[in-house]
């Protein structure tokens, strides 16, 4: 395959979008604002394809050339020949709308500018652009490789030819589209975290333990992980600013983020990325 892919961030979400792009055979150019990071989103992508090499699913070699796809670069101008751009930076309107408007400036006419936003606006970030007929959202899953789904949202100037190319590319990704309009926290976050908020209130209540609510969330309701646990696979930082979005966005106090969460937050207990959250996890 030819065409190229361009992924902004080389985080947890946008180094797992390289790494499934560059295993379905497209050549990825990954753009960080610092080579440390790049480094760190290329060591995790090797650890990540690891997995399937020590299970026999993968040959040494098939992972260096998946590895050898994934480009890195510190200039987003780099990112001038990719006919689809798939951002994935941390959840600021501001710095994903400055990206926006850099990638629309350097981009070929034709090229998808989308966005893995987890609750911010796909037409703000279209209307930061001359083509917001073709800026949409595409919503992975952590961790990417394992999930199955992507969220896909039309902002409300999208095309249908720009929904069509990109539910084409979440296919060859091998993933499954499933399609939702532009609204806050689109269906996955609506729906997610309000769920995640009212398991830190019952702790916070002093209702149950952390194992017990995540234990009954888990042999209860069937979810692989409890919502506390969940939480902190996320990212506390990452819940917060989208339960804000929902709670400022649709203005219902329902969406009010708990004080436990805030203070967690405060204390940059994080969750797994800094070995605090609701558990503990070490050193990291
Ligand atoms: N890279 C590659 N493979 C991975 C992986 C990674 N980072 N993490 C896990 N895997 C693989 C494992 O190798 C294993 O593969 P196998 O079954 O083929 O042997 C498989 O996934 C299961 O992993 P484990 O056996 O290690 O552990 P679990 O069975 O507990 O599964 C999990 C881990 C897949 C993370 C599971 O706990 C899970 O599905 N949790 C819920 C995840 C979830 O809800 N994600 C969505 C979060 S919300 C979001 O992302 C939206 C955002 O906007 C907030």
């Amino acid at each position: 395959m030819s065409e190229m892919i361009g992924v902004v961030g080389a985080g947890t979400m946008g180094n797992g979008i390289a790494q499934v792009a560059a295993r379905a055979g497209y050549a990825v150019v990954m753009r960080d604002v610092q080579d440390d990071f790049l480094a760190r989103g290329v060591a995790a992508i090797e650890r990540s394809l690891q997995r399937d090499v020590d299970k026999g699913r993968l040959t040494g070699e098939e992972q260096r050339a998946i590895v050898g796809r994934i480009s890195t670069t510190t200039d987003i101008g780099a990112l001038a020949e990719a006919h689809f751009v798939i951002e994935a930076v941390t959840e600021n309107l501001q710095v994903k709308t400055e990206i926006f408007r850099a990638l629309d400036e350097i981009t070929q006419p034709g090229a998808i500018l989308a966005s893995n936003t987890s609750s911010i606006s796909i037409t703000k970030l279209g209307a930061a652009t001359r083509r917001p007929d073709q800026v949409i959202g595409m919503h992975f899953m952590n961790p990417v490789p394992v999930m199955k789904l992507v969220e896909v949202i039309r902002g409300i100037a999208t095309s249908d030819e720009t929904y069509e190319r990109t539910r084409q590319m979440t296919e060859q990704l091998g993933k499954t589209a499933l399609e939702c309009n532009d609204s806050p926290g689109f269906v996955s976050n609506r729906v997610l975290m309000p769920m995640i908020n009212e398991a830190i209130f019952t702790l916070y209540e002093g209702v149950a333990t952390r194992e017990s609510i995540d234990g009954i969330m888990k042999l209860g309701m069937n979810h692989p992980m409890g919502p506390l646990t969940l939480a902190d696979f996320i990212g506390l930082d990452v819940c917060l600013a989208i339960l804000n979005v929902l709670h400022s966005e649709l203005g219902d106090p329902k969406y009010r983020p708990c004080p436990l969460l805030k203070k967690y937050v405060d204390a940059n207990w994080l969750g797994r990325k800094t070995g605090r959250g609701f558990y503990n996890y070490g050193d990291k």
